[in-house]
């Protein structure tokens, strides 16, 4: 969704932002938890030229619908720019839509993948600077969310956080406002919706685009075994016959179509369990696993991953929002935070 106001620099009463640019979307949040801009990471750029059309949740309308000339870019992929341009301009504009152009200079906490190379770091960085904000400070997103969902990580007691976005799911250990232990992998909602997408067109030979496949995943997709008897009519086109197709699909239609991430997912949170010193997965073992994330929304997920690693899981509240919020805190004097920053 989303959401743009008029003058929020008004109600920011700060010269700062925090901002998640994230494979599927673009957060920004002032100081005191408003939300700025909610947007796609989504470009549409003229070939050739590579002069920018749309930005945002207008340009996710055009994927898997623009003509040649136009290409359609998520210039974020897996937390890290792929295609520094489109994501400089992507910034710049959603920077131009909510900040006045009284010259102001603004500087931002940005969060980051935990799994990042210094490279790719620097390059958000600097991405963030060509786009017109005066500096940048990075924090973690495993710490930024644990902040975020509200946990006192300060104390010396193991939390295990697992974050699915988009692009990029990372299971972490934290303690002491540090990460211990954290791996990172592709996985995601996209993973997710591209899983549904191979096992509709196995199972009932319908090839469906991007968007569809969001739509199924987030309405239909279950990780768990559900009574809902929850359905939808999704339309794409017939694979042999090239002709289109609207068909009504339960979510029994989709079981098993996710076993593939979903084991990825599981097997990500024993290996840093398994790396993790015995005295903080003794720790967890209390505290249990807290997901973060907007595809950790994915139905019955908690209890996929509760029944198998025999953990109390948990999911953040707005857990897409869980990163944001916590760069958010990082930026108020009046909240000790700041310790969560990224070393420059
Ligand atoms: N109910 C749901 N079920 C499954 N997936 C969902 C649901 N709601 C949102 N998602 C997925 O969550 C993803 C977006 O999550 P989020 O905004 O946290 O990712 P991101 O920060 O953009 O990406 P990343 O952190 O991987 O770089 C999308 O792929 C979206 O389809
Ligand atoms: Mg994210």
């Amino acid at each position: 969704m989303s959401l743009r106001l008029r003058n929020p620099l008004k109600m920011l009463r700060s010269n700062a932002v925090a901002i998640d640019i994230g494979t599927g979307q673009t957060r920004i949040l002032s100081p005191n938890g408003e939300v700025l801009l909610n947007e796609p990471t989504v470009v549409a750029l003229e070939q050739g030229t590579c002069t920018v059309i749309v930005t945002g949740t207008e340009a996710k309308t055009y994927l898997g619908k623009a003509p040649d000339r136009i290409s359609v870019v998520r210039p974020v992929e897996a937390g890290g720019i792929i295609d520094y341009e489109a994501a400089r301009e992507l910034l710049r504009r959603f920077l131009a839509q909510i900040l006045p152009d009284d010259g102001v200079r603004i500087k931002a906490c940005v969060v980051v993948s935990h799994g990042l190379t210094e490279l790719e770091k620097r390059t958000i960085l600097d991405c963030c600077k060509a786009a017109g904000l005066s500096s940048a400070d990075l924090v973690s997103a495993p710490l930024a969310a644990a902040v975020g969902a509200g946990l006192d990580i300060t104390q010396p007691k193991g939390r295990l956080l697992l974050g699915i976005g988009a692009g990029v799911a990372e299971a972490s250990v934290v303690c002491l406002a540090d990460v211990v232990y954290s791996e990172t992998i592709k996985c995601g909602g996209l993973a997710f919706q591209s899983a549904v997408a191979q096992h509709l067109a196995a199972q009932h030979q319908i090839s469906i685009g991007e968007n569809m496949a969001e739509q199924v995943t987030q309405s239909l997709a279950c990780a768990a075994p559900s009574d809902s008897l929850r359905a939808m009519t999704i339309t794409g086109k017939f694979a042999a016959t090239g002709t289109p197709v609207a068909l009504e699909l339960t979510q029994a239609d989709l079981a098993g179509a996710l076993a593939g991430p979903l084991s990825e997912l599981e097997a990500l949170v024993r290996r840093v369990m398994e790396h993790a010193p015995a005295e903080l997965v003794a720790d967890i073992g209390e505290t249990g696993l807290l997901l973060y994330g907007g595809a950790s929304q994915l139905c019955g997920l908690d209890r996929y991953l509760a029944e198998r690693i025999k953990l109390r899981t948990a999911v953040a509240m707005e857990p897409h929002f869980a990163p944001v919020r916590g760069a958010a805190a990082a930026l108020r004097p009046d909240l000790s935070f700041r310790k969560i920053l990224l070393r420059k």
